[in-house]
């Protein structure tokens, strides 16, 4: 009797046997282990005449017959014909239903990507309204439980600091100190200094004369976290002192230096607890030289100037100030270093978005672009995310400039910065071209084109990139 079941079975027990521990299995028909074997293929019918003994055998061998017979005959081939028939048929509703699923799920992505343009459109046009939103925070958050004063000394609205005379506190650049500001790394940016060969001009021959820079006044807390970046260049420069002053006084130093350092912008760092800081309090430098005027009115031991620019006041401590943002990107370069970078989709002038840069932390500034490994991990990250692709429509601003020099760019991560030429270089077609004498700020520019680099005028607004190396 033939049944589906039954030439299912039949061959399962094929494959199944053909398995069964070092028993040989003799294809067609047999008894083994108690239990009626066979299998349906050509020349099983003879096979099954050698089949064991006894009556079970017997049976065996006769419903095989039967089988075989009953395969061979039209009814059951036409039976075959409308089962394989009835599974093509399925095979096909299946394979139609995945198509569909697949059809279903494209639309979902394109929905998705639509959704997500959208949204960053409505953030795009929230911030040319000036109109803040929940969403667009994180980029720019920074996401740390300490509070930061900053001081930049760029306007001198920004922090009421005082100091003696013969301190400028907005010097731009000089022969014989800096070459350039911290914050802008370019005659652009300006710092707080005392110029060695003004003192001079007070000074008394073989004594060290000091002068003090008093900073704003800071909210007491348990800790503060304080880092600022000075120059001592020159040869004449002598010592510089940081203390912590309050109402009835000042302490000793907390943190000093002597000088002269070989290279210009340095960083300092240190931490002060309640004991320094659980009153309103002010950081007070004193700096000091040893120039003079000789009795022929000629200035001795005159070289040099002492810097101090981007100062920052955390009221926490510096493991709780100084790690990378929540909201960053980090970056495993293969040269070991961990960059993270922060994307600002919110556009500004280079100077601003400097500032903001600079504001993310002591090693924060506009991204400098140096191999083409960093170039391509930018891209990775902006073609990842639709707000940021949208954005890249009008380039991200890096650290590149030559405002200091025209024609000659350099990352001004560091103040007196890198050349670009001789790095990595990645300039579009006929950059960078200076056009109407004014642009002088390097653009991630062409997104069509892998972001190909580009000069603009800086007082232009583009969303940009921080990194804190
Ligand atoms: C830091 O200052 C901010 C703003 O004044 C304040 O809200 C916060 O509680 C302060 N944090 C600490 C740890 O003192
Ligand atoms: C970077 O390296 C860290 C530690 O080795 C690892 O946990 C992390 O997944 C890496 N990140 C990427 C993006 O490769």
């Amino acid at each position: 009797m033939f049944t589906p079941k039954l030439l299912f079975s039949a061959v399962v027990v094929f494959l199944a046997s053909s398995g069964v521990n070092g028993a040989a299995y003799i294809p067609g028909c047999s008894f083994f282990a108690g239990q009626c074997l066979y299998t349906i293929s050509q020349g099983q019918d003879a096979n099954c005449l050698s089949a064991g003994s006894g009556s079970a055998a017997a049976v065996c061998c006769d419903t095989l017959k039967v089988d075989v017979k009953t395969i061979g005959s039209d009814n059951g081939k036409s039976r075959i014909v409308s089962l394989l028939g009835s599974k093509a048929q399925a095979q096909a509703a299946t394979a139609q239903l995945e198509a569909e699923r697949d059809d279903l799920l494209a639309e979902l992505a394109t929905v998705r990507s639509e959704l997500a343009d959208l949204t960053s459109q409505v953030v795009t046009c929230q911030a040319s309204l000036g109109l803040s939103d929940g969403d667009s925070q994180p980029l720019t958050a920074l996401g740390l439980p300490v509070n930061l004063r900053y001081c930049d000394f760029e306007s001198d609205s920004d922090c009421t600091w005082t100091y003696d005379t013969d301190v400028v506190s907005h010097m731009t650049s000089s022969s014989s100190g800096p070459g350039a500001d911290h914050s802008l790394g370019s005659t652009g940016g300006r710092f707080m200094a005392l110029d060695v060969s003004k003192a001079a001009k007070n000074g008394k021959k073989y004594s060290t004369k000091t002068y003090f820079i008093t900073s704003q006044e800071y909210e007491p807390a348990n800790d503060y976290c304080i880092a600022f970046y000075y120059s001592m260049l020159g040869k004449d420069v002598q010592g510089l002192e940081v203390a912590i002053k309050t109402d009835t006084g000042s302490s000793y130093p907390v943190w000093s230096s002597s000088g002269p350092k070989s290279s210009d912008w340095l960083l300092a760092q240190f931490e002060v607890d309640r004991e320094y800081v659980a009153e309103p309090f002010s950081l007070r430098f004193k700096v000091s030289t040893s120039s003079y005027k000789d009795y022929y009115g000629n200035l001795e031991l005159d070289d040099g100037d002492i810097g101090i620019d981007d100062v920052y006041a955390y009221n926490g401590t510096c493991k709780e100030a100084l790690g990378c943002s929540p909201n960053s990107v980090k970056r495993n370069s293969s040269d070991g270093s961990t960059p993270c970078y922060t994307f600002h989709v919110t556009a500004l002038p280079w100077k601003d978005a400097y500032r903001t840069c600079r504001e993310e932390g002591p090693a924060s500034a506009l991204v400098s672009v140096e191999s083409e490994e960093e170039q391509n991990f930018l891209i990775g990250v902006i073609n990842g995310d639709p707000a940021l692709r949208v954005a890249g429509q009008s380039g991200f601003y890096t650290s590149g400039s030559d405002r200091q020099y025209e024609g000659s760019f350099k990352w001004t991560d560091t103040g007196s910065g890198r050349s670009v030429s001789g790095l990595y270089e990645n300039w579009g077609y006929r950059q960078p071209n200076n056009v109407g004498g004014i642009q002088d700020c390097l653009l991630l520019e062409d997104a069509a084109e892998g972001f190909a680099w580009g000069d603009v005028d800086c007082d232009t607004a583009h969303p940009f990139i921080c990194e804190k190396s």
